[in-house]
């Protein structure tokens, strides 16, 4: 057969092992690091039933040149064209230098469309081609799916992933800065509303509602969006009562031992006032329990963080913690999140320690709620609730967990037997131990240069992702690397540039457009 009457051909196979399959590319043809291609079995093979053959799914792993010369003669072309002056043609170039790729396996597509683990190799001389939507059927579309992007290089596929699978067995979200985690999580949030999934979103850097950008506030279902600052139209002031803290919301605070004692007495002995107990009265009787010194330093812990002066006995609150407002927010922002709707809380206003305070109620909160709903036998009809949490290794890190388990470590263990999971966003995986990142079930990796991050995402993985360092390093602005049991395999994502699509979403939905303008108007 000619190869070139077939403008998808890209290779052919020329030898390789099971591990890699080794082709030699077609001059005419493109080929990336981390292309999927199929190696179809017609030709000269006999595996034809019905019409159909059995395809084998492969990617580009990595890239090589190959030369039918002897390396002492292609050195010295390139001396003859660098030091004489006169141009050396080669007679047929394309036919005696190529480029070599090195493919792995992903997967067998039989006969039947279905899908299975390769186990057999293709023949010598198979011909290589792009990859065509029907070849990808198989990634449909569930009932609660979730659609990321398309597969990268081909934007009529999309990928899709069962939204309550997904986020209850955690998402892990990892790339250097400037890669796209938070477009990435436009989108994911955007997506979660719309299969009206729970969600709480820690928004650090008030990103997501989009003030003076599209942004989550274009939602036709709406989200609910809680600030300490400027509240725009149709969102909350964020104000939490005092009463409301327990000492165990202080598990992502440092703190020693001998404080976090204190704080426990005080609460045993006075309940939900224990904290302006805490700054107003001296004399308890359990004071011989404690060292004075460790009340000293709670009391300046809790004043920088919480935001308190003590004038006449009495606690003055400056800023989100509240002594007399703000009695319901936190039940309201879970059942929220029991009713499936996404929550964001814009915490850029304060300190990293602040916001994981407020996180950690929040958190506490909706898996209480989720826990008892198991027992009950309620849990099934509710959807699914997930914790987004920024620079993760804060609260997940291996220097923080040693100190002991905080909510979020305890979710990442055992919140997907509640339906309750996180997405954790992060720089720096290998910040994080290895058994949390194993249980971070989809992994969302964007562009890495760091080896260490890598390998520690690779090593933690559901898929074998060990072939696939390089294309990790290689990835571009928006481009993501997706391993997850839910998915045949890892699968090469085009993240969508969030704000063009949101654009093109309002213009083309006119219904939509007027629901929008309802939400936040005076923004739009
Ligand atoms: N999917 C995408 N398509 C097109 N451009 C993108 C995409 N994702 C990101 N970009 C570009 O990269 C920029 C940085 O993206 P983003 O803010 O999401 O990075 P980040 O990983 O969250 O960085 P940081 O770690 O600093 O928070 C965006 O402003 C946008 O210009
Ligand atoms: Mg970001």
């Amino acid at each position: 057969m000619n190869l070139n009457m077939n403008p998808h051909i890209i290779g052919q196979l020329i030898g390789g092992n099971f591990k890699e399959l080794y082709v030699r590319k077609k001059a005419s043809e493109r080929a990336k690091l981390g292309q999927i291609v199929v190696i179809d079995s017609t030709g000269d093979t006999v595996d034809i039933v019905g019409g159909n053959h059995v395809r084998w799914l492969c990617q580009v792993i990595d890239l090589g040149f190959g030369s039918q010369m002897s390396s002492q003669s292609i050195e010295l072309i390139s001396g003859l064209e660098l030091e004489e002056t006169s141009d050396y043609e080669l007679k047929d170039a394309h036919l005696r230098n190529y480029t070599l790729l090195t493919l792995q396996n992903l997967l067998t597509i039989n006969y039947d469309g279905k899908v299975s683990a390769t186990k057999e190799l293709p023949l010598l001389f198979s011909k290589v081609r792009q990859v065509k939507d029907s070849d990808l059927a198989f990634i449909k579309k569930t009932q609660n799916a979730i659609c990321l992007g398309d597969v990268q290089g081909h934007s009529s596929i999309p990928v899709y992933l069962d939204s309550n699978n997904m986020l209850s067995h955690h998402v892990l979200i990892a790339g250097t800065t400037g890669k796209g985690k938070s477009v990435l999580m436009k989108n994911l949030i955007w997506e979660t509303a719309s299969q009206k999934q729970g969600m709480i979103v820690m928004d650090p850097h008030d990103e997501y509602i989009g003030r003076t950008s599209p942004g989550l506030k274009d939602h036709p279902e709406g989200v609910v969006y809680y600030t300490a600052g400027r509240v725009p139209k149709g969102g909350n002031t964020l104000k939490i009562n005092l009463e409301l803290l327990r000492p165990s919301h202080f598990e992502v605070i440092e703190l020693s031992n001998a404080q976090r004692q204190v704080m426990y007495l005080y609460h045993k002995k006075f309940g939900k006032k224990w904290i302006s107990e805490l700054f107003t009265n001296n004399n308890i009787e359990e004071k011989s329990e404690f060292h004075e010194m460790s009340l000293a330093v709670v009391r300046r812990k809790l004043r920088l963080l919480l935001d308190i002066t003590v004038r006449n006995n009495e606690l003055e609150c400056s800023s989100v913690f509240d002594s007399s407002a703000g009695s319901t927010t936190i039940k309201d922002i879970a059942r929220h999140v029991l009713e499936g709707r996404v929550v964001i809380i814009d915490t850029s206003q304060f300190s990293g320690q602040e916001e994981l305070l407020i996180g950690s109620m929040i958190t506490a909160e909706v898996f209480g709620r989720y826990k008892a709903a198991k027992l009950s036998g309620e849990l099934d009809s509710l959807p699914v609730a997930s914790i987004v949490l920024e620079e993760a290794p804060r609260v997940l890190g291996k220097d923080v967990l040693t100190e002991g388990h905080n909510i979020f470590s305890t979710i990442a263990r055992e919140g997907r037997k509640f339906r309750v999971g996180l997405v954790a966003i992060t720089q720096l995986p290998s910040l994080i131990p290895r058994e949390i990142l194993a249980n971070m079930n989809t992994k969302i990796i964007l562009g890495i240069e760091m080896s260490q991050e890598r390998n520690a995402i690779i090593e933690s993985s559901s898929q074998d992702l060990s072939a696939y360092s390089r294309t990790i390093a290689s990835l571009d602005k928006g481009e993501a690397l997706i391993s997850s049991p839910f998915l045949p395999f890892a699968v090469p994502l085009k993240i969508p540039f969030f704000d063009e699509r949101v654009k093109r979403l309002i213009s083309e939905d006119r219904a939509g457009r007027s629901k929008v303008e309802s939400i936040f108007p005076e923004l739009d």
